[in-house]
């Protein structure tokens, strides 16, 4: 089974091809980061264009990387949604005419459902497993039973943990994007200097929150001198950091106890989507994993934040079960997983 996927719901533009047994033959992406990075943010129109301009290029790429003839896919994957539409509809749309031009299924890919599944193909993880899903559009807990089966535990009553991390970045002067700007900032900075509220810790249930974190930070730094100095800017970036971490851990820490009760012991917790990539929440999870019994996975930082050998993978995984998608499907700006259909 060889799926080629394609991945075009952000500011990455990317093509992949992998196989059922967990290969990746190839793995392009292009990044409009630095297109972005002046506005502070993803300008939708922006990023359309610049996924039209490229995609053909990073396909083209990805099969020449991969050594393979057309032909020898067995189907083609793309998101399909959630995503800023323009730059979906581009990839949908590409991805649909190969599928016609080759004679190939169609896989309309949902891209959360991309970041949960890609500990299966990063590592051998059996279903069922527990998934804190972070990425810059979205904060869940999830109870992940089988491809398409999700149970959402929790989920940010504002704002998504990387859009935070984005929003952070910015009041800091950091740039874009933000998490890995505040990762770096972090570095040798005091986490104590500063006193932020670590939102929700020892609430009950599995919901985040972090609209009050960035309120509180927004006034720490306007009390600091401006502009900041190198120093307040990695004592704030270190106490922010050390807070989401904390935030993710608690509320990660009451999704193992219901999982471990529903499940028994011995199950895995695994980390998937953009805000994955940092270091101090790895860490932070993989205490909390240890304590309640269960295994840890994080995926290659690569495939954490956004890629399209995730999206391939995905059709390997719909593939197997015979399922695949009319090319009728419609892509769409919103799409939770809970309105995905099952195949236990
Ligand atoms: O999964 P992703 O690549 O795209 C979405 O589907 O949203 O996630 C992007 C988000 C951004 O908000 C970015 O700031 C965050 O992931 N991110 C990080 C790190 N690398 C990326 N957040 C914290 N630490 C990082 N090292
Ligand atoms: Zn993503």
């Amino acid at each position: 089974m060889i799926v080629l996927g394609i991945e075009t719901s952000c500011d990455e533009t990317a093509a992949a091809v992998v196989d059922g047994d967990r290969r990746i033959w190839a793995n392009s992406l292009f990044s409009q980061a630095a297109d972005h990075a002046r506005h502070g943010g993803v300008v939708p129109e922006v990023a359309a264009r610049a996924h039209l301009e490229v995609l053909d290029g990073q396909i083209r790429a990805a099969m020449e990387q991969a050594g393979i003839a057309w032909d020898s896919l067995d189907a083609i994957a793309a998101t399909c949604g959630p995503g800023l539409i323009g730059g979906v509809l581009v990839g949908a749309t590409t991805g649909k005419a190969l599928s016609l031009a080759l004679g190939k299924p169609f896989v309309a890919v949902n891209h959360l459902e991309a970041h949960v599944l890609t500990a299966r193909l990063s590592n051998d993880v059996p279903f069922p497993y527990l998934c804190l899903l972070v990425s810059g559009g979205h904060c869940q807990l999830i109870e992940v039973e089988g491809i398409g089966l999700y149970r959402c535990l929790g989920t940010t009553l504002d704002d998504a943990s990387g859009e935070a991390f984005d929003k952070a970045a910015r009041l800091l002067g950091l740039g874009y994007p933000g998490g890995p700007a505040i990762e770096k900032a972090a570095i040798g900075g005091d986490p104590t200097r500063f006193a932020l509220p670590c939102p929700m810790l020892g609430r009950p249930g599995c919901d985040f929150s972090f609209s009050g974190l960035k309120t509180a930070l927004r006034l720490v730094v306007e009390k600091l001198p401006y502009p900041l100095s190198e120093a307040d800017r990695k004592d704030a970036a270190a106490a922010f950091q050390n807070c989401v971490a904390r935030a993710l851990a608690d509320r990660t820490a009451h999704a193992a106890e219901i999982f471990s009760q529903r499940h028994g012991p011995g199950g895995t917790l695994v980390v998937a989507g953009g805000v994955a990539a940092n270091g101090a929440i790895r860490a932070a999870l993989q205490q909390i994993a240890e304590k309640a019994g269960l295994n840890f996975v994080a995926p290659p930082v690569a495939l954490c934040t956004d890629n399209a050998a995730m999206i391939a993978w995905v059709g390997v995984e719909r593939r197997r079960l015979g399922l695949s998608d009319s090319l009728d499907i419609q892509p769409r700006p919103r799409w939770p997983l809970s309105e995905l259909k099952g195949a236990a």
